[in-house]
């Protein structure tokens, strides 16, 4: 990608050299360059509405959680698809306004539901036992809420199992002979307003025809719903676009042929109904995921059964090669121009063997305090950081033209220790 490039030997990311960097920050230490993410953002939002004006991005806040990346996209113009009440605090303190808000989830609390009614953002419901519980919190603080329902679109997706999520199968959405239901009972039910459609097939995902097929389902259905005299604001279609981990075998969609795939048919659907409802849209990988790098120190190199290459960093902080055997490009930073000669796997501290970052990759001749990095991993990786080994999560930076700044600070034992508290019957 164009933010990546190697000087004098090293890699660098935008203007920075990332040994530099590993040495002012300390490693391990995630890097994101905010010009990339604004990049993404254009590019994806130019492509949707090459079709259509009334396109609304809602930023997938899970895939990087950072105000800071927040706060780029919310100036964007982005929106969030939120899943917690914590990702809608977030959202809302980034400055993105409650309208521009969906809040996401299979599992709410009581809470969440206060949350969402108080600060005015509307609720994706995947159950009814949630509308019932939504009707009853908005009635009882006497306020509406607008809504749209999850549908499960039952759509078969190429991608790895657990991160298909619109498959017949999966826990999320209103299977398809009760969706009508669904509507109906949220028409009926006090203090609340279905005005939305919402789905999400599933991420990572390499093809742009069952994007087209979801838009289809969606717009089919959205025919239905209206006929029971549902009016419908908008229709959201979910994130879900891949990025090429391995660029030497990926052959990943662009935004453009998304947009090709999906705006046709939601513009020929909606156009038939004779409605103007918005399309809205989640992206998070494609945002974000390409835009961040993880910078890494080698503690030591063992040749074993295999080439060992053990860093500071693990699936404590990227779990992403550990939990879907996803691919992350790994570079050596200050060895960047050098020939790759030896085969290496790049682990962990971790204490377990799927501690695994990359698996028999072909580097330059390895040694300890050489500074590594992890490409593409500014989606799902610190977001999905553990403090396993009671391990402090790593320091967060962001870097735009020459400026580099920390976005959020290194943990330390005492963050980790400050959240326990003894015993009464160990006091003394
Ligand atoms: N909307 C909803 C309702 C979602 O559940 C998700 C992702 C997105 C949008 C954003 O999808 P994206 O554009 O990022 O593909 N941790 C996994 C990915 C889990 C995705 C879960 N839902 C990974 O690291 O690959």
């Amino acid at each position: 990608p164009d933010h990546l490039s190697i000087r004098n030997g090293h890699l660098y990311i935008g203007q920075h050299d990332t040994v530099d960097l590993a040495e002012q920050y300390g490693t391990p230490c995630y890097v994101s360059d905010e010009e990339r993410i604004r990049q993404n953002f254009l590019r994806y939002n130019s492509a949707l509405r090459e079709y259509y004006n009334d396109v609304q991005l809602l930023y997938a806040a899970k895939a990087n959680g950072n105000l800071s990346v927040m706060r780029v996209l919310a100036k964007m113009g982005a929106g969030a698809d939120v899943f917690s009440s914590g990702e809608l605090h977030l959202a809302l303190l980034a400055g993105m306004p409650p309208e521009k808000l969906l809040f996401n989830g299979s599992s709410k609390t009581t809470e969440d539901l206060e949350l969402a009614v108080d600060k005015g953002v509307r609720v994706s419901l995947d159950s009814f036992d949630e509308l019932r519980q939504l009707s009853e919190v908005a009635k009882r603080k006497g306020k509406e809420v607008e809504v749209s329902f999850r549908i499960n679109p039952a759509l078969e997706v190429p991608t790895h199992p657990k991160i298909a999520t619109g498959l017949a199968t999966s826990k999320f959405g209103i299977p398809a002979g009760q969706i009508l239901d669904a509507y109906k009972a949220a028409m009926e039910a006090d203090n609340v307003t279905p005005v939305g459609m919402h789905c999400h097939i599933g991420s990572q995902i390499l093809d742009v025809a069952p994007f087209g097929k979801a838009a289809e389902v969606m717009v089919d259905l959205a025919g239905k719903i209206t006929d029971l005299g549902v009016r419908l604001a908008f229709i959201d279609i979910g994130g879900g676009l891949g990025i090429p981990y391995n660029r030497e075998t990926d052959k990943m969609p662009t935004p453009e042929e998304y947009a090709k795939a999906v705006m046709p048919v939601f513009l020929k659907g909606i156009e038939k109904l004779g409605i103007k409802a918005q399309l809205w849209v989640e992206p998070g990988r494609y945002l974000v995921g390409d835009s961040t790098i993880l910078l890494t120190k080698v503690n030591s190199v063992k040749k074993a059964h295999k080439n060992f290459v053990n860093v500071d960093a693990g699936f404590n902080l990227l779990i992403r090669p550990a939990m879907y055997d996803a691919y992350h490009e790994v570079v050596v930073a200050n060895r960047a121009d050098e020939a790759p000669v030896e085969t290496y796997t790049v682990t962990g501290p971790i204490c377990e063997t799927g501690d695994i970052l990359a698996a028999d990759r072909k580097l330059p001749v390895v040694a300890d305090s050489d500074i590594m990095a992890v490409l593409d991993a500014g989606a799902y990786g610190y977001s999905m950081a553990s403090q396993y080994n009671s391990r402090p999560r790593c320091m967060e930076v962001m870097v735009k033209g020459e400026k580099s700044a920390p976005m959020r600070r290194r943990e330390s034992i005492i963050d980790i220790i400050n959240t326990m508290q003894k015993l009464p019957w160990h006091e003394e």
